[in-house]
């Protein structure tokens, strides 16, 4: 099969990690004989804002439109402001082509350290299953009174029935299908309406799932199961910003943001879905060839499941835990030393040789 990706860098250490997982795209169309990938580059993000006064062109989704997936890196940067870079790139490419479902694995591969002391790797292996398209991240709102003591704004949070039930029941299914429980997160005591709503959603829908054994947590709860308990959560489905919140403390888990990734996915395939890591494009760092690209790299491996090809993805994450095992070329946050690139070169040469087995 041939894939058609569109690939957009972005900015800061996006752009470091995103060759990486290149690299490994163009050795999978070599050594596995029956995939191959064009690869398109769209120069999208800050720099192109302040060349054009946009983040992407005017048609660029209609163009994005074409492929059958995004590969992205990350979007900020510290000159253009983040509310006008991520709503004018990456939340416009998630909100446009309707990529509702946000897939972040919170797994701990073989041989990662976790903050999270006497923990196995079954114990630590969830699936965050986020709602990707509306709730806090729906983007209206109003700021009234301007220079006045009166001043105040409003940020819409929209929660649609629509939205809510095709989410939950996306997790339902992942929970069902793989035979896990499915551990809803809200937090109905303070959010009357929003999670009032998401509660009685997920209440409804589990009458269709007898099979699925769930569990709910407020969210500010949930932060201390994630990290004391990590086994009570399987498939854990919630609105966008708590899943947002709590992906970044799962990444902190599963041993380090440098590791997370990201699935933005539209199901009915009506659109093209996005890979990512979960981090961002780390001002701190940038430029200096250190960055973990493992995060973009098992985002690549989410794209191979999305294809179909679960056997490539399989085989990548095989490649980071023998990268991790031979312990010779790590990143620095990892403990080791080894530049970006060199990270990536010993993951293709891990692939390559499990290919080759
Ligand atoms: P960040 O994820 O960029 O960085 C947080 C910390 O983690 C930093 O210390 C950074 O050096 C480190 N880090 C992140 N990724 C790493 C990697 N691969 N290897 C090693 N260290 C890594 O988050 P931030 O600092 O809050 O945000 C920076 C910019 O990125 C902002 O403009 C923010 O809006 C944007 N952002 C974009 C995305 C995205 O495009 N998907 C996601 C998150 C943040
Ligand atoms: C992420 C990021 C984005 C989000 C930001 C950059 C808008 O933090 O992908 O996790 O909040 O979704
Ligand atoms: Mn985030």
């Amino acid at each position: 099969m041939k894939y058609k990706i569109a690939v957009i860098p972005g900015d800061g250490i996006g752009r470091e990690v995103v060759d990486e997982g290149v690299k490994l795209l163009k050795l999978i169309s070599k050594i596995y004989g029956d995939i191959d990938f064009t690869l398109e580059y769209f120069d999208y993000g800050c720099d192109y804002y302040v060349k054009h006064g946009v983040m992407m062109e005017e048609d660029g989704l209609e163009k994005l439109s074409q492929f059958d997936a995004i590969y992205l890196g990350a979007v900020g940067n510290n000159i253009v402001s983040d509310d006008i870079s991520l709503r004018g790139l990456l939340l416009k490419i998630r909100q446009g082509f309707d990529q509702y479902v946000n897939l972040r694995p919170i797994k701990l591969l073989k041989g990662v350290d976790s903050i999270v002391k006497n923990k196995s790797q079954n114990e630590i292996n969830m699936i965050f299953v986020r709602e990707n398209s509306e709730g806090e991240y729906i983007g209206t709102g109003s700021h009234m009174f301007k220079g006045s003591d009166r001043e105040l704004v409003i940020q819409d949070s929209v929660f649609t029935r629509y939205g809510c039930e095709r989410i939950i029941r996306y997790a339902f299914e992942i929970a069902k299908n793989s035979n896990k429980t499915l551990t809803s997160i809200s937090k109905a005591n303070a959010l009357n309406y929003s999670m009032v709503f998401w509660d009685n959603i997920f209440n409804e829908l589990k009458e269709e799932y007898p099979e699925v054994e769930t569990h709910s947590y407020l969210v500010d709860a949930a932060t201390i199961v994630m990290l004391e308990n990590p086994e009570k959560l399987e498939v854990v489905v919630s609105s966008n910003l708590f899943g947002d919140i709590l992906t970044d403390l799962g990444a902190a888990i599963a041993g380090g943001i440098g590791l997370a990734a990201g699935a933005n996915i539209n199901p009915e395939r009506k659109y093209p879905s996005m890979f990512e890591p979960i981090h961002g494009s780390a001002p701190d760092i940038a430029g200096d060839n250190i960055a973990n690209p493992i995060a973009a790299i098992w985002s690549v491996s989410q794209m191979m499941d999305f294809f179909g090809r679960e056997d490539i993805g399989a085989d990548i994450l095989k490649a980071i835990e023998y990268l991790i095992e031979e312990g010779t070329h790590l990143p620095r946050d990892m403990g080791g030393n080894a530049k970006t690139g060199e990270v990536g070169d010993r993951l293709c040469y891990h692939l390559k040789n499990i290919v080759k087995m």
